[in-house]
């Protein structure tokens, strides 16, 4: 079919031109901003960036790599001021060939050439950032240097393990007897922002950092030893980073319980900088893609979380206590039920929970107690016959409308035949998006209705099978969602990861999409990052007046020595640097 123009419909920006080149680009009669950059100063007196003498010790207090969820809390010291926040910040994983001079792209030969200093900056720049950030006279965001707020958090880090969990036999370590205390977090991708205040980082794809000299990745043989099994499902040993070749706890061989410490969600409080982070096993161990809460009629909170796997799952975690605003409970998701999510074709998702000891969830099929569960969420999840899904990245629910939006990338490994009613395309190359109806607005409730959004990729290409509605133009189209984000008005906005000039003419970026009235389905492009990127992010501030996009891996796919772009400095001898990026009305306004 041709393409429309885009139509009448709740957001009235003009649509850019979908394409790939090396600058960013926004839609007219809108400012985007570069807030911060890999390697810039967070922490007071930090060091300026010097790309030619990286040292791990001045990226311990530098912006880290490659920029995933943003969040915002208020200041604690002015709670009510729209113009003061704390930014917190994913630095999900590290591109060495694009930080570091003449290395080649995920080879062997890049292995060899890692050295321990170059390990220990890599794992400075993981896991996460926050900084103070403060809007001016001039309506413009800007990172306050000095604020002792201003912190790093990496995959050295000292965590606390929390939760049904913690102390279990299969989380001690030689370092860690009692199983309950650990470094750091890593590949932290989405996340969410609590109604208390605090923030969680979604650990995904921890496999990746574990080594073995022993065994080659991934460990798929047939096995009857239960670590082996377990590590197979999770696809550990992973090896793509050199780590464990300089530091014991990420050989597998040497500390076989280091990657079930792995693989969580993180809490976090921002106000404190000096507050010890803890992995809230209740919510289950998967390559957590994000995890955004929903406060549910009665008070208690509703997680939706996606584990990013081909034929892997959606989940669900409901706290068993009433949240409650005036005197909260620091530890509230420590006890809850975790559910995994079964689509059937009559359009009904029900919730299946993960309980120790109920039905298949038993000693004799390898589960010792609700621990051994939450270990082995994926296993516990296969017993109960979840729906395997293409691929599912963030999952946010619309507190507004009672929505629930599931991003689901791609999985072009489902088979004819091995289509079912939530994921019914086979070689889905560029992903969907399913839309659930919480009933009544109850977030908790045991089954809800569910639909498909739309169909991702080129109307025009009847072989495709996108269902993009007829108002959706040639620029409006996308494949591949990952990130998204719901703005106070209760419209979607989608960002993506894996448009390419070969793949859909057309870079990553952010789309607004209608979800309601004959509009429904119709999507419009805001933004696109620069070749290479993926977009990330997606946070919106004061009345959707600011919006915070974060640029993923710009020049992905080239090297330091010959990049595809610079940005954002386009400076000669500067690699590309992953960045968070600010958006602004010209003369002010609501976003879209
Ligand atoms: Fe890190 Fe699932 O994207
Ligand atoms: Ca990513
Ligand atoms: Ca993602
Ligand atoms: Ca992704």
């Amino acid at each position: 079919r041709a393409y429309a123009q885009a139509g009448e419909g709740s957001f009235d920006f003009t649509e850019i031109e979908a394409g790939v080149s090396e600058d960013m680009v926004v839609a007219e009669g809108y400012n985007a901003d570069v807030l911060i950059r890999w390697g810039d100063p967070v922490l007071p007196g930090a060091p300026e960036f010097d790309v030619d003498n990286q040292t791990a010790e001045a990226q311990n207090q530098q912006f880290g790599y490659n920029s995933d969820f943003i969040g915002t809390v208020p200041h604690p010291e002015a709670p009510d001021d729209p113009d003061r926040l704390l930014l917190v910040n994913h630095h999900e994983y590290t591109n060495e060939e694009l930080m570091f001079p003449g290395l080649g792209i995920q080879d062997d030969a890049e292995f060899a050439q890692m050295t321990e200093e170059l390990v220990n900056i890599e794992k400075a720049a993981h896991g996460g950032s926050v900084i103070e950030i403060r809007r001016g006279e001039d309506g413009k965001w800007s990172v306050v240097r000095d604020s002792t707020y201003n912190r790093r958090i990496t995959a050295e880090t000292p965590m606390k393990i929390s939760g049904p969990a913690a102390g279990h036999a299969k989380m001690q370590t030689g370092a860690d007897p009692a199983g309950t205390d650990v470094l750091g977090t890593f590949n932290n991708c989405a996340g969410g922002i609590t109604p208390w205040g605090t923030w969680l980082m979604a650990e995904e794809n921890f496999n990746g950092y574990f080594w073995s000299d022993a065994q080659e990745p991934p460990s798929t043989e047939t096995s009857d030893d239960p670590a082996t099994i377990l590590n197979a499902r999770y696809g550990v040993p992973g090896k793509w980073y050199a780590w464990g070749k300089f530091d014991d706890r990420f050989n597998i061989d040497k500390e076989p319980n280091e990657p079930n410490r792995h693989g969580w969600i993180v809490e976090v409080n921002p106000a404190d900088p000096n507050s010890t982070p803890v992995k809230r096993t209740a919510l289950g161990r998967m390559k957590h893609e994000g995890a955004m809460p929903a406060v549910n009629g009665d008070g208690r909170i509703a997680l939706f979380m996606g584990d990013d796997e081909r034929f892997d799952y959606v989940y669900r975690f409901v706290t068993e206590a009433a949240h409650d605003p005036e005197n909260p409970d620091p530890d509230i998701l420590d006890r809850g039920t975790l559910s995994v999510a079964r689509f059937d074709a009559d359009g009904t998702v029900t919730w299946l929970p993960l309980i120790h000891g109920e039905g298949p969830l038993t000693a004799e099929n390898g589960f010792a107690d609700q621990g051994d569960v939450l270990i082995q969420t994926r296993r516990a999840a296969d017993f109960l016959e979840a729906t395997p899904m293409d691929r599912p990245e963030d999952v946010e629910p619309n507190e507004q409308t009672g929505k629930i939006y599931v991003m689901l990338t791609n999985n072009t490994r489902r088979k004819p035949g091995d289509e079912n009613a939530a994921n019914p395309r086979a070689e889905n190359a560029f992903g969907h998006i399913i839309e659930i109806t919480a009933p009544e607005g109850d977030f908790a409730a045991d089954t809800m209705p569910w639909e498909i959004l739309v169909k991702c990729g080129d109307p025009s290409v009847e072989a495709v099978g996108a269902t993009f509605s007829p108002a959706t133009s040639e620029h409006g189209w996308f494949g591949m969602p990952d990130n998204c984000a719901v703005d106070a008005a209760g419209r979607l906005w989608i960002a993506t990861d894996g448009n390419s000039a070969e793949d859909t003419g057309r870079a990553d970026g952010l789309w607004a999409m209608e979800t309601e009235g004959e509009m429904r389905g119709t999507s419009k492009h805001f933004f696109r990052v620069p070749v290479g990127a993926e977009m990330c992010g997606p946070w919106f501030v004061n009345d959707d007046q600011s919006l915070f996009l974060a640029v993923q891996h710009p020049g992905d796919g080239s090297t330091f020595d010959s990049p595809s772009t610079r940005w954002p400095d386009f400076t000669d001898g500067m690699p590309p640097r992953p960045a968070v990026v600010v958006i602004q009305k010209q003369g002010g306004g609501r976003i879209g």
